[in-house]
């Protein structure tokens, strides 16, 4: 793909729906008794490996256009596949499912592309074996075999990484567990198994506790069918966001976003260095906080004496905008600096990496640390840089082709279709 420098960007384009509530809407429906219609359904990659995962599972799925009919098939009503269930690049599909299966009176295997299968796997089966299921790693990794068990019991689990993956193959597998299952979040991640749960009648208490977030339900209770719509992808507005902020003159509207406050850190990132950003008509949808976004481009970071710093809880809240917030850097007097997010080097490329080499490539000036990195303001050049095979690499790195002199080519782009199919398609629109 080629991308060359643009002016503004200007426009109200149709973004995608949030893969993360869609991967829940659909696992969460296919638990459920009756029919479930999911209007706005993502039309991502990882979200069909749900959707596979979950036919092969016995799960009658009607799919048109944005919306997916599930005929859940209540708790128990999962027959085992008939060969290993394929999550093609998704982390979430695999990591919610294997919570799913490990409460299923039958053997499962799960697998994957060459990146899922280089992702730690070791930090899901660690909890669910202490729930009484049986998960063997290959080595820590998928593929995983998992021998599920209808008598699990729960757990008060304490995570060791920030990781709404992790809480909440815990939490789905709580419901087959008998008494009381406990997560605890040292750090808040984003709650959409939470919020899903309750929108299909399941009873799930959140409370804080000491700068804790406690959060439970009781095993055994029933999952109700239910009509939803999905919201906006924030993470998939954000590329947006970033580009409009960075093109001065820019101004561009986004409607119906997913706002929840658990995933929109970057957004006050963007305020705090004065970009402005206003969010209007938010409403409640199926649980979801939902708005309308205006960016108006500019930076007008206030004057500081060092970089921007990312660090600490805020890490877990934008993990997935850092990418495309690095790009942001290069364009701040003083840069930005990302630290405490060793977390990205587990994701479908070793983000740190990923990023360094390419904004290197362009001509920043960026430092690599083990648990982040720093860029310096900088004049960014077009060159070839590699996607990794890494969606939200090749998406944040489209975003710097368009603020760099001269023409950037990035391989492998049509990654991008993993979360945002239709992405350039989209840019091109609202580029000038
Ligand atoms: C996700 C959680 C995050 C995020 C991923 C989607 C989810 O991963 O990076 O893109 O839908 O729960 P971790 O839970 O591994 O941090």
């Amino acid at each position: 793909m080629k991308i060359n420098n643009a002016a503004v960007m200007r426009g109200n384009p149709n973004l995608p729906a949030d893969k993360s509530i869609s991967h829940r809407a659909a696992l969460i429906a296919s638990l459920a008794e009756g029919q479930t219609m999911i209007e706005n359904f993502s039309a991502s990659a990882d979200c069909a490996s749900t959707l596979a995962c979950l036919s092969e599972l016995g799960v009658t799925i009607e799919r048109s256009d944005d919306r997916v009919l599930i005929h859940g098939v209540g708790k128990a009503g999962f027959r085992q596949s008939a060969g290993p269930l394929d999550c093609g690049n998704s982390g979430t599909t695999m990591r919610l499912l294997t919570g799913i299966l490990a409460g299923q009176n039958f053997d499962s295997t799960l697998t994957g592309d060459t990146s899922l299968l280089a992702r730690p796997m070791a930090r899901i089966a660690e909890p669910l074996s202490k729930m009484g299921a049986s998960i063997v790693t290959t080595h820590g990794n998928a593929p995983l075999r998992i021998r599920g068990s209808s008598d699990l019991h729960s757990i008060e689990y304490r995570l060791p990484v920030a990781s709404a993956q992790i809480k909440s193959a815990v939490l789905l597998a709580g419901l087959f567990a008998a008494g009381v299952t406990t997560v605890i979040e040292p750090v808040p991640t984003r709650d959409h198994t939470e919020r899903m749960l309750s929108w299909f009648g399941t009873e799930v208490i959140a409370e804080g506790k000491n700068s804790e977030r406690h959060i439970s339900l009781k095993g055994g209770q029933k999952i109700k069918a239910s009509q939803l719509r999905i919201p906006t992808d924030v993470s998939a507005a954000a590329f947006f966001m970033v580009g409009a902020a960075c093109l001065p003159g820019s101004d561009i509207s986004i409607r119906n976003v997913g706002v929840n406050p658990t995933r929109t850190g970057f957004i006050s990132v963007l305020q705090r260095l004065g970009v402005s950003i206003q969010i209007v008509d938010q409403t409640d949808q199926c649980n979801e906080p939902v708005a309308t976004l205006r960016i108006q481009g500019g930076i007008r970071a206030l004057q500081s004496n060092g970089p921007a710093i990312i660090e600490g809880s805020l890490v877990a809240n934008l993990i997935d905008e850092i990418p495309i917030l690095a790009v942001l850097g290069t364009q701040l007097p003083n840069g930005l600096e990302v630290r405490n997010a060793s977390e990205l080097r587990h994701k479908e490329s070793d983000r740190i990496s990923s990023i360094v080499k390419g904004l290197g490539s362009m001509g920043a000036d960026v430092k690599e640390f083990d648990d982040g990195f720093r860029v310096s303001a900088s004049r960014l050049k077009g060159a070839e840089v590699d996607s990794h095979d890494d969606h939200r690499i090749a998406m944040a790195f489209a975003i710097a082709g368009l603020l760099a002199e001269g023409e950037t080519q990035i391989q492998n782009a049509e990654c991008s279709d993993i979360s945002f199919p239709g992405f350039f398609q989209i840019l091109d629109r609202v580029v000038m």
